[in-house]
């Protein structure tokens, strides 16, 4: 009732004040992260319990402020009563490290990445990516921030005190029914919150303030802007900083999007300003326009009527209160080199196509498609050889726009229908929405991991679409070696025992085959070990006492070939 009262007070263009102080998720950084993924209860409304999902709480999960360089180590106990998996989206790790949909934890099992920090500064995040589940895990509430910091974000004059002058805000549209439980999957989000608060207010400082955007959302796309129509700065997209702040009135921002703004509040003491999305200014063919698709015969299950769609809405009231001790009280004029790959300097364009599963008024309604193939585990789409500079030319042939992701690595927008794209779009994204009838591409290297047990993922990131099937998989080879699948390998030889707990482990290869040599690989690629092992022997043992704990590959050579095993040492 308080949220609609908020709407019509809004439509009446008057001014609103928000009822609640916004959520800040706690911290926690170092390198040894513990997540307790849980089911829980949480008050959206006063007095209401909403049966929830969070990390080591109710609902979201503490942002993780990791440092560039750093080898990490995080535990995953899943005390949920349901199997998941958990995904550091926009990461680069290695595929076994990433949490897609073959990596689940089932539930009272812990899960136990360890990978080195690879990516620039900035705002990424994690999420639950069970096939199938993905949407009714992250609306139920599981989703955290991840902040990487590194030297070059460090050395410049930006607001980077958390929860002082450095907010991050989760906006996520949600569907309760009578009993104010949240309903998944659904078209009728009608309901607004930045971390888990309804109709939330921030008290922010009189100074530069940055705020690290996501749209966590199932589906919908929010059309960003201030509600004096103010320039605001971004600063940094989905994989870090701009090479200069971007200045904007309105940035869209669709499902799995993260971008990084300054608001100068300067001079503004006991003001508001509210955050909006400006929907009203959608063209149709986005879910949250008017019309969700490019025709309005075309009807999607329960979009109408949901007064978000196609008016502007309030996100956030800002508050604005006294200025800190010692606050940023300049937009920095340029941010750091951002070097997209030259398109003369890719191996090969690849084509995708989005398309519908049925034409028709009811085209808009999931299943999609990519590449005219629906989802499927078994089988991996995609064979990229390592270090693959790439095209790839996204068209959407549906009449609804799709967030298209990819795992594993950023790219660098090239153009959309042939344009450049928007400032905004032009640092490092690992999402971009592709509208109707549009044609995006972009540019990426396939780089450092390979030869996993498991494919990464490609996916539209409406969840509901996702978790429709609109996913691909694909693996990257190393071709420079012959080197057999790690599951091809599994019964060719032994390492014994693995996990290993003691000073040394065996390998032992079958008979009829010796080894000749042997490398053994931490988890980012880098060669740790290695032996020519004189006079061949089909039996060696490996001594591991100057090693850390952790998850690397043992690659053994015979005379004619290369295999390859997972070997944990604890
Ligand atoms: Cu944010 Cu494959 O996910
Ligand atoms: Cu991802
Ligand atoms: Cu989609």
């Amino acid at each position: 009732m308080k949220r609609l009262f908020t709407f019509i007070f809004l439509l009446a263009g008057g001014i609103l004040s928000a009822q609640n102080p916004v959520l800040i998720p706690g911290t926690l950084s170092g390198t040894t992260f513990n997540l307790e993924l849980q089911n829980g209860t949480y008050q959206f409304y006063d007095g209401i319990n909403t049966t929830t999902m969070g990390v080591n709480g109710n609902i979201l999960g503490p942002t993780l402020i990791m440092n560039k360089g750093d080898f990490v180590d995080i535990t995953v106990n899943n005390q949920l009563a349901d199997t998941t998996t958990i995904h550091w989206h926009g990461m680069h790790v290695s595929a076994v490290n990433d949490g897609g949909p073959h990596t689940t934890i089932a539930p009272g099992t812990v899960w136990n990445p360890q990978f080195t920090v690879l990516d620039k500064a900035g705002t990424y995040w994690y999420h639950p990516h069970l096939h199938t589940k993905t949407d009714m895990h992250v609306s139920l509430g599981i989703a955290g921030f991840i902040i990487v910091r590194d030297d070059e974000e460090a050395a410049l004059d930006l607001p980077r005190t958390y929860g002082t002058d450095d907010f991050p805000l989760v906006i996520q549209t949600k569907d309760f029914d009578a009993q104010k439980q949240i309903v998944v999957p659904t078209n009728n989000d009608d309901v607004v919150m930045v971390n888990a608060t309804i109709d939330p207010k921030l008290d922010v400082p009189a100074q530069v303030v940055r705020f690290r955007l996501l749209n966590g959302s199932s589906q919908r796309v929010f059309n960003v802007g201030l509600s004096d129509n103010r320039t605001f700065y971004q600063i940094g997209s989905d994989g870090g900083l701009l090479s200069e702040p971007a200045p904007l009135t309105r940035l869209q921002l669709a499902p799995g999007e993260r971008a990084e703004i300054l608001i100068d509040f300067t001079g503004m003491t006991g003001q508001q300003l509210q955050l909006m999305s400006y929907a009203s200014e959608f063209p149709n063919g986005i879910y949250g326009a008017t019309n969700p698709g490019m025709m309005q015969n075309m009807v999607l299950n329960g979009y109408n009527p949901n007064p978000l769609n196609g008016t502007d809405f309030n996100i956030i009231e800002f508050d604005v209160v006294a200025q800190t001790s010692n606050p940023v009280t300049s937009i920095p004029a340029s941010l750091v080199e951002v070097t997209p790959y030259p398109e003369d300097s890719a191996d090969i364009t690849r084509n995708l196509t989005f398309s519908p599963s049925q034409m028709g008024p009811n085209q808009l309604n999931f299943p999609f498609l990519i590449n005219g193939t629906s989802f499927d585990m078994d089988v991996i789409n995609f064979s990229i050889p390592l270090n693959n500079t790439e095209v790839w030319s996204l068209t959407n042939q549906s009449a609804i726009a799709h967030p298209f992701h990819i795992h594993d690595v950023q790219f660098y927008v090239l153009d959309r229908n042939g344009n450049p794209p928007p400032v905004s779009e032009q640092g490092r994204k690992d999402v971009i929405l592709v509208k109707p009838m549009e044609t995006v591409r972009f540019i990426t290297k396939f780089e450092d991991f390979a030869n996993d047990p498991v494919p990464y993922m490609l996916h539209c990131h409406m969840l509901v679409h996702e978790d429709g099937g609109m996913m691909l998989q694909f693996e990257v080879v190393d071709n420079t070696i012959g080197i057999a699948k790690i599951n091809d390998s599994e019964n060719v030889f032994d390492v014994f025992p693995n996990p290993v707990t003691g000073d040394n482990f065996t390998v032992g290869i079958d008979n009829g085959k010796s080894i000749t040599s042997y490398e053994l690989f931490n988890i980012t690629g880098k060669r740790i070990l290695n032996e020519n092992v004189n006079g061949q022997t089909s039996k060696i043992k490996v001594n591991i006492t100057q090693l850390k704990v952790g998850l690397y590959f043992l690659k053994v050579y015979t005379e004619k070939n290369t295999y390859i095993k997972k070997v944990v040492i604890k």
